[in-house]
């Protein structure tokens, strides 16, 4: 039989998640698990902008033709404001192409690493994304692991992070980092720890390749680039993957780029020659539709200037669903950190982990209807003020 030698393979445990909380017909589930912005009121709603850069699509004549290899062309010019920024775009190199989502630019990078650096080990944070080993061991690298969380301290094991970049990575490894709102941790690296970490990147001459999924929902569209620009300072390369799934809302539309930054142009043309090589032999050219929604936002500076309101908007949400779990869990005598609760508005962007065993987690699951990913990833995007004491009675019942 054809066939019989395929096992099943297992499931991606959040959008696994995710479905079965689709299914969960409980009008009092809460579904904190994947990565996805919700207003007070629950309600998954476009942007604003969007809704208004559709309507100009909308009537625009149809185009459905190919785009290039390397995607949109406005689209693509505008990339390297938003991953880069203006200033540093002068100091270097710069040039970006198109990708299916932030995951399709570092599949890409995969790719391309597995050509032109494949003596190279990928290092990643642990934990990190769930993805992520997935997208690198498709692409046929080699891949390890460096510490990056201390769960106890609710913080970077910065140390420890060091040390084994200092001790086990090779010359001419690569790093992944996470630009800013690391997930699933919410822990960034400070000022000083970005500039530490680039110093030992110089000297052992490791690729920093970043993943930028979450960009604007730690402090602000643009000071979210400081960690980029710390390791640029000092490192004068990256390759940048970001996303418009989250800060655009654009999920499914699958809106991402892959910047490029070098300090010699010609070495910057080559390796984007060789990325659309990698998109051509994958899926020949990217999708038009979203791509053109996010160009014409990046294109006009009124446009540009609601967008980034929106996005504040969507970013204080956040810090303020941060503050209210942790006044919640404070009046409640519940301590989740070391000593008090404050990791919950130190930490940034999306995710923070909560320490819960696989146990607890089910328990909240099954018999409260409160999704958190494995792990204790809780998604606070996705919390509404009413959810804060449902929570903290179920917190309760696992022993806190
Ligand atoms: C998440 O981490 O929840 C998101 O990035 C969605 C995904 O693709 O996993």
């Amino acid at each position: 039989m054809y066939f019989s030698h395929v096992p099943l393979a297992p499931a991606d445990p959040i959008f696994l998640l995710s479905e079965k909380s689709a299914k969960d017909q409980r009008s009092s589930k809460i579904d904190l698990s994947m990565g996805l912005y919700y207003d007070e009121q629950g309600k998954l709603l476009p942007l604003k902008i969007i809704q208004k850069v559709t309507e100009i699509y909308q009537a625009q004549p149809t185009n459905h033709l190919y785009l290039g290899i390397a995607g949109h062309p406005q689209f693509i010019n505008k990339i390297p404001e938003v991953t880069v920024g203006k200033t540093y775009m002068t100091k270097f190199a710069v040039g970006s192409v198109q990708c299916v989502g932030g995951t399709g630019g570092l599949r890409v990078v995969g790719d391309y690493l597995k050509v032109y650096h494949n003596q190279a080990t990928v290092w990643l944070s642990t934990p990190t994304w769930v993805n992520h080993e997935g997208i690198f061991h498709a692409a046929g690298m080699s891949f390890a692991y460096y510490p990056y969380y201390d769960a106890k301290a609710q913080s970077v094991a910065f140390e420890s992070m060091i040390q084994t970049i200092e001790t086990q990575a090779k010359p001419k490894d690569v790093i992944l980092l996470h630009a800013c709102c690391h997930n699933p941790t919410g822990v960034d690296l400070t000022i000083e720890q970005w500039q530490i970490l680039a110093d030992l990147l110089v000297q052992k001459e490791i690729l920093p390749v970043f993943d930028m999924a979450y960009q604007g929902f730690a402090d602000g569209l643009m000071d979210d680039l400081k960690g980029i620009h710390t390791i640029l300072d000092r490192c004068q390369v990256a390759l940048i993957c970001n996303s418009f799934s989250k800060n655009m809302g654009l999920y499914g539309e699958r809106v991402g780029g892959l910047t490029v930054v070098s300090v010699d142009q010609q070495a910057t043309l080559n390796v984007i020659s060789q990325l659309k090589a990698c998109m051509r032999a994958n899926y020949s050219n990217p999708p038009r539709h979203g791509a053109t929604l996010a160009s014409l936002i990046l294109n006009d500076d009124l446009y540009f200037q609601e967008w980034q309101s929106e996005l504040e908007m969507m970013r204080q949400r956040i810090v303020q669903a941060r503050i209210s779990l942790k006044q919640g869990l404070d009046a409640e005598g519940l301590i989740l950190g070391p000593g008090d609760n404050d990791f919950l508005v130190d930490q940034k962007g999306m995710f923070s982990l909560l320490n819960f065993s696989a146990e607890q987690l089910t328990l909240l699951r099954e018999q409260y209807g409160i999704y958190l990913v494995d792990g204790g990833r809780i998604n606070l995007a996705g919390l509404q003020m009413k959810h804060v004491p449902v929570l903290c009675e179920a917190f309760k019942t696992l022993g806190f």
